[in-house]
């Protein structure tokens, strides 16, 4: 089921080299949050689901101590081969954490959060909620599924050195239970011609931004939903959920 972490984690930042290339811009606004939203200096960040390390490495090297945390080892494994700088890596899920108050600041990056349902995302925020130390920050974003967007095939390509992969994605949305159903077909082409393929077949949770709001003001003293790198606007497609202990 998780093909893209485990089989795929090799190819995960070629997958999203648009990604790769945006996350400088997404660490800038994080730091205004940080200056903005959080009542104490954030230096000590947990990256949960942290993946190949995009962000948790971005964040290191700007000088925040960090320890990301991730389901699949496979993800690390990438991780930890590109850190240049020392950080802690820890294969866990995000649900059973253990910390106490030990964070200035949590993050949780690129939709993670949508793993979690209606349940799992209250367990989540409070365990969250116990590793911030107070006047702490949670930070989350994940995307609109709303804006009318074809529900494919999307068919695009990315190069990882002499292989060419070619991606084709599509979705289906139960609207009733907000259920995403996420399906990615990963062909990877060598240069003789010869290919394998995946299939990637994900059940991820829609959130809107309000409820998102409601969820976490039940944990957070303070919740606020920005826009995409910017203050909430109409017709943002993807939300910034910003929680104070
Ligand atoms: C879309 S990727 C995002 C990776 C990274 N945050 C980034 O910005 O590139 C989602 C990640 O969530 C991780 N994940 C899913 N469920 C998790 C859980 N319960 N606990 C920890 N990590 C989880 C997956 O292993 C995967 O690496």
């Amino acid at each position: 089921m998780h093909e893209l972490y485990t089989a795929l984690a090799g190819y995960y930042d070629a997958i999203y080299r648009r990604r790769v290339e945006r996350v400088s811009r997404e660490i800038d606004f994080v730091e205004e949050l940080f200056q903005d939203e959080a009542e104490r200096e954030v230096r000590k960040i947990l990256d949960l689901a942290c993946g190949t390390g995009i962000p948790t490495l971005e964040l290191a090297r700007r000088g925040y101590q960090v320890t990301g945390l991730d389901l699949h080892e496979e993800m690390l494994a990438v991780a930890r081969r590109k850190a240049e700088i020392n950080i802690e890596f820890i294969q866990g899920d995000a649900l059973e954490i253990d910390f106490d108050e030990e964070f200035d600041a949590v993050t949780m990056f690129f939709s993670s959060i949508m793993y979690f349902d209606d349940s799992a995302i209250q367990q989540l925020f409070n365990s969250v909620k116990r590793a911030l130390k107070q006047g702490g920050v949670f930070i989350a974003d994940f995307p609109c599924w709303y804006y009318g967007g074809r529900d494919g095939p999307i068919v695009w390509d990315e190069r990882k050195g002499d292989e060419w992969l070619v991606i084709t994605d599509w979705r289906e949305v139960e609207p009733a239970t907000q259920k995403l159903h996420f399906k990615r077909l990963v062909q990877i082409v060598k240069p003789d011609g010869s290919f394998k393929a995946f299939m990637v077949d994900d059940e991820l949770n829609i959130y809107t931004p309000r409820e998102m709001r409601l969820l976490a003001e039940k944990h957070f003293r303070k919740v606020k939903i920005y826009g995409d790198l910017h203050e909430l606007r109409p017709n943002d497609r993807r939300y910034w959920l910003v929680a104070l202990k």
